[in-house]
This record gives structure tokens, sequence and C-alpha cells, in this order.
């Protein structure tokens, strides 16, 4: 397959830009849709010169799609990609890859047992800031990291109505939106291994929390602390990472990233200076790569559910009022 037709499940805001995104990159064709709004089908369907299809299982059965993106509401995320596992189709999923740990694995286990790819798009760690900070613990410019905190809050109107603001669609903050800063702390850190988490709704305009703090034990005794909240409308974006030899701090998906060994100077690189594929390209090229040619993935289905596995850890944890260890969601059955 070296030249792949895609089909569209769920045309929304991100699934009709991954879907630009593959024809810009020169190696694909958009030749099928499906949304459950006929309005939003009718668009996508003009707007890609595709064939406007019914539902998914339609969509992923037909010749003329070999493989699928997933661009639903996260709680549906399920019941697609088990529809294209059936059809043996390679999937790009969007995040959070499921609501549960249950659910992941009913998708990993379906797709592995068809024998297709299942890449789902944990992108931030694509992005300038997060990717540089990679590079400099990686070239040990301050020592091993031992403790990393991230603070994502901001107000969004857009969580106060439709599939947004429904924990059964969305599954809550944490993994709706913060399940990217979930996936980044893993890679900088390692195993987490248990997690503590209070949580509150200030505003009260979703039926699922809008304002969180999560304390995460990674193997080797190292800590990460998040703090997540929708009810800020004074907005911030903050990583610190302490290392071993020094620390590194920046502003995420923007404005600079600055490191110091603690027996020397001060380096800063602004994002602007940091050239390099766009992340979502570049998460849609590893897909298509490993979709074509076998290319090892950037993102695997296990780092997919590893993210879910912390953010239900969190939801137990915040209702239970104890931390609860990673094993106890991992090695749950059904
Ligand atoms: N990686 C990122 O940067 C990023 C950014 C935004 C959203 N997302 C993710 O993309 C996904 C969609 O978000 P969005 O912003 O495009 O939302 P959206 O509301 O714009 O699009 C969702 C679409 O799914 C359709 N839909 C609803 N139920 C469906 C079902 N059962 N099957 C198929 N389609 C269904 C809706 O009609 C809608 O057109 C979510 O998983 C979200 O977390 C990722």
């Amino acid at each position: 397959m070296d030249y792949v037709n895609i089909g569209v499940i769920g045309c929304g805001h991100m699934a009709r830009d991954l879907a630009h995104r593959c024809i810009k990159l020169g190696r694909c064709r958009v030749s099928a849709v499906t949304d459950p709004d006929q309005e939003t089908l009718a668009v996508a369907a003009s707007e890609f010169m595709a064939e406007p299809v019914a539902d998914a299982e339609t969509l992923c059965n037909r010749p003329d799609v070999d493989a699928v993106i997933v661009g639903s509401p996260p709680g549906a995320h399920l019941e697609n990609v088990l529809a294209a596992a059936a059809a043996r189709r390679p999937i790009f999923c969007e995040k959070p890859l499921g609501v549960t740990v249950a659910e992941c694995d009913r998708m990993i286990q379906a797709c592995d047992s068809a024998g297709i790819m299942l890449f789902v798009g944990h992108v931030l760690r694509l992005f300038p800031l997060f990717a540089y900070s990679r590079t400099v613990v990686s070239e040990d410019k301050i020592g091993e990291p031992r403790a990393i905190s991230i603070c994502r809050t901001g107000y969004g109107t857009a969580f106060h109505r439709g599939w947004r603001a429904k924990r059964e669609l969305v599954g809550g903050l944490l993994l709706e939106v913060n399940v990217h800063e979930l996936d980044y702390m893993r890679v900088m850190m390692g195993e987490p291994l248990r997690v503590f988490a209070l949580m509150d709704n200030v505003y009260g305009k979703m039926d699922f929390e809008d304002q969180c703090y999560v304390l995460i034990e990674f193997e080797a005794g190292k800590t990460g602390c998040l703090h997540a909240s929708m009810s800020s409308p004074i907005g911030e974006y903050r990583v610190h990472l302490q290392c071993t030899r020094g620390n590194l701090v920046h502003g995420g998906f923007g404005g600079s990233l600055k490191y110091q060994p603690a027996d020397g100077q001060v380096t800063e690189v602004l994002s602007a200076d940091l050239t390099g594929m766009n992340p979502y390209d570049r998460e849609l090229s590893s897909w298509i790569d490993a979709m074509t040619g076998g290319a090892k993935p950037l993102i695997t289905p296990h780092d997919a559910r590893m993210a879910v596995a912390m953010a239900e850890c969190a939801y137990r944890s915040a209702a239970e009022r104890r931390p609860v260890e990673l094993s106890e969601v991992l090695n749950r059955r059904g």
C-alpha cells in the first residue's frame, strides 16, 4: 500500500484537519466520510469530494477505504475502533483512546487479533518545546529527571455545551484535555506507580470536574504534579522539570524553554526558533510510514492505554480519597 485511501469517522474540527494534512502530505486521498450529524456529513463530503456513508461499519467495509481516521467524541471511540478492527482497516484514533482502561484493552485486543495498526494522536509530546525538553535530558545537560510539575489552566466555553459538557462522551477533563500532559509526564519520568488526586467542579458548567490536582509517583521515587483547570479566566501554561544537576522550565505551546545546570549558565531557546515538521504532520507521517512501510510508530497503543490508566487512577483516587496504585486499574478485567 503506497497510496492510502482514507475513510473519516466523525468529521468534526480535528478529523477534518487531520484528513487535510494527510492529503497535503501527498500520500493519501479521502474516499469516504461518515458522521451522525447530516449537515457535518454533507460539508465533509463536499470538502473532500468523498462519498458520504451512513455509518462506521459500512465505511470500513468499502473497498475504497484502506485506513480510517477516528475523530468522534472520546466516548464513541470504542464503537468506531471496533468497527475498523472488524474490517481490518488500520486506524488513526484521536486521543484519548478510550474513557476507561477496559475500553482501551478491548480496542487493543481487537486490533492485535486483526493484525492491524492502531495509532493514537498523543501529539503534545511532539510540539517544539516539549520535544526539545526531551533533547535536553537525552543530551544529559542537567542530569536525570526527578520531579515534574505542569500547570495547564484556562477557561473554555466550548466545554459548557454539546458533547464536551457530558462525562459520558468526554470521560472528564483529565481525559479530554490533560491526557496529553499525562502522556508527556510519562515520557519524561518513566512508568507511573500510584496516583493521588483532588478535584472540584467550581463553575458547575459540565457534569465533571473543572479543577484538579494530580500527584503521581513514578518509578524510582520520581514525582509529578499536574494542576489542570477549566475554571481559570486567567489562563496559564507552565512546565517545571527538576533534574539531578539542574532544572528546566518551558511555556508549553509557545514562548521559550530555559534550562540551567547548577554550576552553569541559563540557556534559553525560543519556540519560534525551533524548526521542524509541524507536530500534527509528524504524527500522521509516522502513522502512514508505519502502515505502508512497517516503520516503528512514534506512539504505541500501550502509551495511549497508560495515559488513560493514569487518568482512571486519578478519578478513583478523587472519589475514594486515597492514593490508587496503577496496578489496580491495569490488572482489572472486563
Ligand atoms: N490532538 C489534539 O490537538 C486535539 C484537539 C481537539 C480535539 N481532539 C480530539 O479529537 C476528537 C474530536 O474532537 P473535535 O474537536 O474534532 O470535536 P468536534 O465536535 O468538532 O467533532 C466531533 C464529530 O464527531 C461526530 N460524532 C458524534 N458522535 C459520533 C459517533 N458516535 N460516531 C462518529 N462520529 C460522531 C460529531 O457529529 C462531530 O462532527 C476528540 O477525541 C478530541 O479529544 C484532539
